[in-house]
């Protein structure tokens, strides 16, 4: 071990497809420190610039997530330290959580399971009636990868899509609407699907949300903090909107008590990537850029400059 490669892992729990292949070449430490060139992070855990200054001789962070928002990237290329991500292998993933989402509230899957389960078809009868998801307006916040997928799933059932980003993308082939409360308010569903940070954070406002409506309903599995979560569990406990199907919290893993007993919600912990199949692809995506960055050859999927 006396030449092994010391590497920061700040990872609570990494896969066994991380930690497999981190082999003897590798010396994982769990506390910064001089001499460490190499940190691993997920999304959740990040790394910040008091963790980033206590490693002097850092050249490369490589995040086991596409979200990098608590990293502090703009320190870090200021330090002249590199920053991966593991974009593209989990877009499916994501997107398809998105559409389980959108049906499972539209059509009171999670709950009607649960109303079988607890005995409750036998004591109560059918359950009242739920939406039609087929035929709606879907609008979509944030054409990135993951928005440009969901568009893609959503189109052979959708009414109507239409998406914001900063600028119209030439290439969309919906309407583009330019303002997150035009939309919202123009959409039965909006779908939240930009990238966290400060950049985006409280995007969906107290009027994106009242835009919505009764009727409407909120998908998000970008980032708990692009939704102002107070304004959210006000409407939602109020009936001011008309439901939520919510894969990512502002406070992970902890989820507003209020959401916990309604049944307009349907609530996840934060499961967008998780299957084994991507989580081994975003393990390996990890594994690459290491390599590459010990091989002195170009990473493969850096983050670019703020
Ligand atoms: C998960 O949330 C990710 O950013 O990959």
């Amino acid at each position: 071990m006396a030449d092994a490669f010391p590497i920061l892992m700040l990872i609570e729990r990494p896969s066994q497809w991380l930690l497999g292949g981190l082999d003897d070449r590798y010396d994982l430490r769990h506390a910064p420190g001089p001499g460490i060139t190499v940190a691993i992070t997920g999304g959740g855990e990040g790394i910040d610039a008091t963790t980033i200054d206590a490693c002097p001789d850092l050249k490369l962070i490589a995040v086991c997530a596409v979200g990098y928002d608590k990293v502090d990237v703009a320190h870090a290329h200021a330090r002249g330290i590199a920053v991966t991500n593991t974009p593209d292998v989990l877009t499916d993933d994501v997107a398809d959580l998105a559409l389980a989402l959108m049906l499972s509230v539209s059509r009171k899957v999670a709950l009607h399971d649960h109303y079988v389960r607890e005995g409750r078809w036998v004591r109560e009868g059918t359950p009242p009636l739920t939406r039609k998801l087929t035929g709606q307006k879907i609008g979509i916040l944030g054409y990135g990868r993951i928005g440009h997928a969901i568009a893609e799933r959503v189109k052979p059932i959708a009414g109507e899509i239409a998406y914001y980003a900063r600028s119209e993308k030439p290439d969309a082939e919906w309407r583009y609407i330019g303002d997150p409360v035009a939309l919202a308010d123009w959409a039965d569903m909006l779908v939240v699907a930009v990238a966290g940070g400060k950049g985006t954070a409280g995007l969906v406002s107290r009027e994106v949300i009242a835009a919505l409506g009764p009727e409407g309903v909120l998908i998000n599995i970008a980032r708990g903090s692009v939704v102002d979560e107070p304004a959210l569990v006000d409407a939602l406990v109020s009936g001011r909107l008309g439901g939520a199907g919510l894969d990512v919290f502002a406070d992970e893993p902890n989820v507003p008590e209020a959401l916990l007993g309604l049944e307009s919600v349907v609530l996840l912990p934060h499961q967008g990537s998780a299957t084994r199949e991507t989580r081994a692809a975003m393990a390996q995506l990890v594994l690459d850029n290491v390599e590459a960055f010990v091989a002195g050859k170009p990473l493969l999927t850096p983050v670019p400059a703020a």
